[in-house]
């Protein structure tokens, strides 16, 4: 008990599992915590005097992987502590144990613990007590595919985005003197719930430790190439991560690349809140993959294309060349769908050369990983050959393949048989001719077991009895097998073993000897050929680098070819880019809602914005599930996508490149980080005015509907006003107060549409088309009508909006067309008193006391 809490010590935050004969067991805290997560018994364990019983926990040996897995999955880091002797060295001593291997969930490179499709990212991060600016610096790296990335950060708003962004598995901090354990409730306000986190000691954060480290650890003789010579606290992160990399996996390097700096602002920025909520990579509502932006447009056939494209869509770019360079290449591929098909069966079984790469350089590559890793290999002549008249840079990239990696394919292909066992411990790994040592063994074997084979003739012929047969039992080994009639029979120096019911089991001397050389020459073939497997898996470690860089194009391959197919066959359109700030979309449609609408078809919209003689910010009034969320989305969607590189679901587009993109939707609760929902939208809405520009592309979704109506509607009019006047934001702002609509007699650059319904007899039939023009009513009482409120409720509510109509002081006008600039009075005044007042959304907020019926 004492050692273990001695390791305790030197391990904490982590679950310390320490083997105990057939079981790994928890004690203490850890033992609850695993029990909870992992659904285990809590038992007991005697600790001695003082102590007393302690809680335990356990899991049997064999199914500590699964169990591992299934704990760093979520969110906790693992020590385990195995025995390093099967008794004691010493008479009555201890068995020796050590900390053998620490399992966290920014480090894991096991297969069945990663997500193939994703990053794994690990962070450090260093803040800057001085406070200048920047503030922050933070280093990511996934240890899986060797990628590694540093940045610095002004405030703590920026680091929370990225994070969020990245969706960091495992983060280390510099806490200084607060270092030690990662205590939940140490959690600082910038770290987002969900993150495995880890506070350090600051030593190896500061920028002349770190230098040391990068220095050492990469081979270099300044960081200057990087660009990390002027980014102090990116390059403090950048050694903070190394060092904790090292205190986790002690005696291996995983191969990283050298670290690599970027900026935010190289890149289009979507906040946290935006990504949600144009739901690119899960929804909203479920978190789910399916029905999100990423599983619509991912055609990719490999996991390496998948998680690229997954970053792409997370960095959308900003420069024109860059994006065009991707359209290029996917109109290369559009115009020639056999060459599209080809390539996809060349890359299909190509597996994970990135994370096989790092397995090798871990010393964690199985045999059948090396053989994965040399048929992916193969098959980049054949990419090659298929690319070799292609034009477009990213696709010509691929016509020559690396030498060196040719040669290693040979290696892999001329050493390893083609089917290894799982198993690296019993041979059966390297074919004949590779090794002479080896051959001459596994001759020696062959010839033993020639002499085996024919010893039973032999024996027949000498003993007389035609019956004996050699057998091979698991665990006595050969031995000759004689009916009971014949056993007589058998000569002196046949020595029984064994005696069943119709037949003795007998051995002789040599036989025995024969089979104690066999097994001998069998475990030092087994030896032999494990070690000439390590050796060959070092040298792939050290091809590690060549063969990402191979990987990281088969991905970006992989990307455009999956772009291609996706644009033929939902007949996408090439975007033109244009310089200035103009919008323009004919015919665009919704990717997400187009490919999951059963039976009906997608109604295609136009948009144009921020040009000559349109408008910069639209109102789009319309009823309830009209289409309004679907267009504003889709607006959104098709920026993104055309920023991405990727061809755009419309008939037309011409678009300029936006620096960002906001979509704020009213009223999102926002429980789990405990706000307010009013609050949450307000925040949000802060944050869109303080950082929008004539470049951004805002999109607000019934911004101001939390609460009470005429407040609602102040903010809503006070903010679309400030974005179109201020700002002047390409904005669409969805909404059901009409009263907004006035906004466009007041301000030349906004405009009213609508996205219109039928009136047929007593229901609606929706048109999803968006037409000029506000709309004058929502419709909300059918909406509810339809989706199965009670008929006597709607009947009262339909009674209560008549009266409401008629009655409500605050209703000065009948009709809409009476409502002028005057009657909604000055904008820097717009008096509630001149608002008329009628039926909301579903989500109206209750009328004031004045408006109440009574
Ligand atoms: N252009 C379109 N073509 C076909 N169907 C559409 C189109 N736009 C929207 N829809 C369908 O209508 C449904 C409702 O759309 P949406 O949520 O955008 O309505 P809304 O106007 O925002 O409603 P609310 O005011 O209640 O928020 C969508 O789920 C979608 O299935
Ligand atoms: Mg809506």
């Amino acid at each position: 008990m004492r050692h273990y809490v001695e390791l305790k010590r030197q391990h904490p935050g982590r679950l310390l599992l320490y083997r105990l004969g057939d079981f790994f067991e928890c004690f203490f805290e850890d033992a609850i915590t695993a029990s909870r997560e992992l659904e285990l018994a809590l038992t007991g364990k005697e600790a001695g005097r003082g102590i007393g019983r302690v809680p335990m926990a356990g899991i049997p040996h064999h199914a500590a992987e699964r169990y591992c897995g299934l704990l760093v999955a979520r969110g906790h880091g693992i020590a385990l502590c195995d025995q390093l002797e099967a008794s004691p060295s010493q008479q009555g001593g201890l068995i020796r144990r050590e900390v053998t291997r620490v399992i966290t969930p920014g480090t894991v490179i096991e297969e069945a613990m990663l997500t193939a499709r994703r990053n794994n990212w690990l962070a450090a991060v260093v803040g800057d007590d001085d406070a200048r600016t920047p503030c922050w610096g933070l280093a990511i790296a996934d240890i899986s595919t060797g990628e590694f990335q540093a940045t610095q950060l002004p405030d703590s708003a920026e680091l929370q985005q990225e994070l969020l962004r990245l969706g960091v598995a495992e983060l280390v901090w510099a806490a200084g003197a607060e270092a030690g354990g990662g205590s939940e409730a140490r959690r600082p306000g910038w770290c987002p719930a969900g993150i495995a986190l880890t506070a350090s000691g600051c030593t190896p954060f500061t920028a002349a430790a770190a230098l040391a480290r990068l220095l050492d650890r990469f081979q270099l003789a300044s960081v200057d190439g990087l660009g990390l010579g002027s980014l102090p606290l990116a390059l403090g992160a950048c050694g903070g991560l190394l060092s904790y990399l090292d205190s986790t996996r002690p005696g291996t390097t995983v191969p990283l690349a050298m670290p690599t700096t970027y900026q935010r602002s190289q890149y289009l920025v979507l906040d946290h809140q935006t990504a949600r909520n144009l739901e690119l990579t899960q929804t909203q509502r479920d978190g789910l993959l399916q029905g999100s932006l990423l599983w619509a447009i991912d055609r990719t056939v490999t996991a390496m294309g998948g998680r690229s494209l997954r970053r792409w869509l997370q960095q959308p770019l900003l420069e024109r060349e860059a994006i065009e360079q991707r359209q290029d290449s996917i109109a290369e591929l559009l115009g020639n769908s056999e060459l599209r098909l080809c390539l996809r069966r060349l890359l299909r079984p190509m597996g994970d050369l990135e994370r096989l790469a790092g397995r090798a350089g871990a010393g964690t590559a199985s045999a059948r990983d090396l053989v994965a890793l040399a048929d992916g290999l193969e098959r980049l002549p054949r990419l090659a050959g298929h690319l070799a008249d292609s034009i477009s840079p990213h696709l010509a990239a691929l016509r020559c393949v690396e030498p060196d990696l040719l040669s290693l394919t040979r290696r892999l292909r001329e050493t390893l048989t083609p089917t290894p066992p799982l198993s690296l411990s019993e041979g059966g790994l390297i074919l004949d001719g590779v090794d002479e040592t080896l051959d001459d063994l596994r001759d020696r074997i062959d010839g033993d077991e020639v002499w085996l084979r024919d010893l039973e003739q032999r024996e027949r012929q000498a003993t007389g009895i035609s019956n004996l047969k050699l057998c091979l039992h698991r665990s006595f080994g050969y031995f000759l097998s004689v009916s009971k009639a014949k056993a007589g029979q058998v000569p002196d120096h046949y020595i029984r073993r064994q005696t069943l019911a119709n037949e003795e089991r007998f051995v002789t001397p040599e036989l025995k000897e024969r089979e104690g050389r066999i097994l001998s020459l069998r475990r030092r073939t087994a030896q032999l050929e494990y070690e000439l497997f390590c050796r060959l898996r070092e040298e792939v470690g050290l091809a590690a680098e060549a063969i990402r860089r191979a990987a990281v194009r088969v991905a970006r391959l992989d990307v455009l070819v999956g772009l291609a197919e996706l644009a033929a066959t939902q007949h996408y359109c090439r975007p033109t880019l244009l310089e200035g700030r103009a919008m323009e979309i004919v015919a665009g449609r919704h990717p997400v809602v187009e490919q999951t609408l059963v039976g009906g078809q997608f109604s295609a919209n136009d948009l144009h914005l921020g040009e000559a003689g349109r408008p910069d910010l639209m109102v789009l009034t319309g009823p309830n599930a009209s289409g309004k969320s679907c267009y504003l989305r889709q607006t959104g969607l098709l920026q993104l996508l055309s920023q991405i590189g990727s061809y755009v679901p419309a008939e037309r587009a011409q678009l300029s490149l936006c620096d960002r993109i906001f979509t704020r939707v009213g009223a999102v609760d926002d429980l789990a980080a405990g706000q307010s929902t009013f609050m949450v939208e307000m925040t949000e809405t802060a944050n869109i005015l303080h950082h929008a520009s004539s470049n951004s592309l805002v999109l607000l979704d019934e911004i101001g509907r939390g609460t009470a109506t005429f407040d609602g509607l102040s903010i809503a009019w006070a903010v679309a006003e400030d974005l179109a006047e201020r700002i002047r934001a390409r904005t669409v702002f969805a909404t059901h107060y009409h009263e907004l609509n006035e906004l466009a007699t007041q301000l030349s650059n906004v405009a009213n549409f609508q996205v219109t319904v039928l009136e047929q007899e007593d229901r609606l039939v929706f048109m999803h088309r968006v037409r000029a023009g506000g709309a004058d009513r929502s419709y909300g009482i059918e909406a509810a009508r339809l989706a199965g409120l009670p008929s006597d409720v709607v009947l009262r509510a339909r009674q209560v909006l008549g009266r409401i109509e008629a009655n409500s002081r605050i209703a000065v006008d009948g009709e809409p067309e009476a409502v002028g600039p005057e009657a909604v009075g000055s904008p820097a005044d717009p008096s509630p008193r001149s608002l008329r007042q009628r039926g909301k959304g579903k989500k109206a907020a209750k009328p004031t006391a004045a408006d109440r019926v009574a």
